[in-house]
């Protein structure tokens, strides 16, 4: 997606350069986004209407759209979160099962001003504290993810802000950012989301390289499949993690898939055999125990994560790991891979649970990295549902 840069997005760089070069003697770059947030720090205040914003720290308006989730964010200098307003529609969807995509599109219509007007009301900023726009245009459901892009062009268009696209799995990922201001790559991390199941080498803020990823379901996938098969209802990722807890871990040895292929995944096999274990004990009229199919379940599948993982960061050379997505959330894969890294001397972060789902601040982090590296774009910016990494 070739970049136009629009005459207020060329006043924006020239201004804020200009503005740098005078503080530090230092000139914005993309392999210089540390330099140019420290910078901003030692520059001293100037109220621009309220006592949160100073003239020269970049406010950023983030809105995501492309699931279930209509959120909007406001954060300044890209790290530090003002506010991050999360409109979710799982209740709805609950009753079906899964997203019913018609059904989110509507809901994100209903829902995408009042969001974005709570969000810059909570930040306690207003549209000309802004600075620029970002939006998630892809991967996701084409319809929803129109609706947060067709607002944010609008946006842009018209108050004259510039406007980045953001993908919604780099947003994941820069979650960790908010999480750990003093992070910086390269690290590396495992992705765990209801569509994507990756490790990606982070190689700068702007710079990705996918090294294994699921062949067939992803994570989240396959524990929202076993859960709906058990019968505990959508999503089914949080049930079967609260649910592990009172089982057994050990009580059903469910295969470890593809533990010879790479840094490579893959979950159906998994599935498949817990489906089948279902229906086998079904069949002989045994009964069974939920919980310890939950627990035995999560442990099959924390330890291929886990395994990958670490092998991954312990054979790159990366000394940190990093994990993104709503399956981070996950306490068994949290508290796995926290004794393995340990035992590797590797460092290990997790954003908080309301940053691993989904949401806007970590898209606004995405886009801010972006923009300071002068990625603008235009009007033509359009949805892209399948968008992978680094597009
Ligand atoms: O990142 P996310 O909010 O949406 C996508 O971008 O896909 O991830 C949603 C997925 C769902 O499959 C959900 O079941 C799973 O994350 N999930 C979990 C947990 N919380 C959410 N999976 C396992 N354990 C959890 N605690
Ligand atoms: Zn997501």
């Amino acid at each position: 997606m070739e970049k136009s840069v629009s005459k207020s997005s060329v006043d924006f760089f020239e201004k804020k350069e200009a503005g740098l070069k005078s503080a530090k003697g230092d000139v914005l770059g993309s392999d210089k986004a540390d330099a140019f947030s420290s910078a901003k720090e030692d520059i001293s205040t100037k109220t621009k209407g309220n006592n949160i914003v100073n003239d020269e720290s970049i406010i950023t308006l983030a809105i995501e759209s492309s699931c279930d989730e209509t959120s909007c964010a406001i954060l300044k200098n890209g790290r530090e979160v003002l506010s991050n307003i999360i409109s979710t529609q799982i209740d709805i969807h609950k009753k079906f099962g899964g997203v019913v995509p018609e059904v989110a599109s509507r809901k994100h219509v209903e829902n995408i001003s009042i969001v974005v007007e709570d969000a810059l009301e909570k930040a306690g900023v207003t549209m000309d504290d802004v600075d620029h726009i970002v939006v998630t245009y892809g991967p996701g459901l084409v319809g929803a993810l129109l609706v947060g892009l067709s607002y944010a062009k609008g946006l842009s268009m018209a108050t004259n802000k510039p406007l980045t696209g953001v993908n919604h799995i780099e947003g994941h990922i820069c979650a960790n950012y908010i999480q750990d201001r003093n992070l910086k790559p390269p690290f590396v991390t495992l992705v765990v989301s209801g569509g994507h199941t990756h490790i990606v080498e982070v190689l700068d803020y702007n710079k990705y390289n996918i090294i294994g990823k699921t062949k067939d379901d992803a994570s989240g996938e396959a524990f929202d499949k076993v859960a709906r098969a058990m019968e505990l209802g959508y999503p089914g990722g949080p049930l079967i993690d609260k649910l592990a807890k009172e089982g057994n871990p050990h009580a059903v040895e469910f295969p470890r898939a593809n533990m010879n292929d790479g840094y490579n995944f893959s979950f159906s096999g998994i599935k498949s055999s817990v489906l089948n274990y279902l229906n086998s004990e079904k069949m002989k009229g045994n009964e069974i125990n939920k919980a310890d199919v939950a627990a035995s379940f999560q442990e099959a599948v924390t330890d291929v994560l886990c395994e990958k993982t670490i092998k991954a960061a312990m054979e790159l050379g990366y000394d940190k790991i990093a994990l993104a997505g709503g399956v981070a959330c996950n306490s068994q894969l949290r508290e796995k891979m926290k004794k393995m890294a340990d035992e590797n001397n590797l460092g290990l972060i997790y954003p908080s649970p309301i940053l691993c789902t989904d949401n806007a601040a970590m898209i606004g982090t995405a886009g801010y990295y972006r923009f300071i590296n002068k990625r603008i774009d235009g009007m033509e910016l359009n949805a892209v549902p399948n968008l992978k990494i680094g597009d």
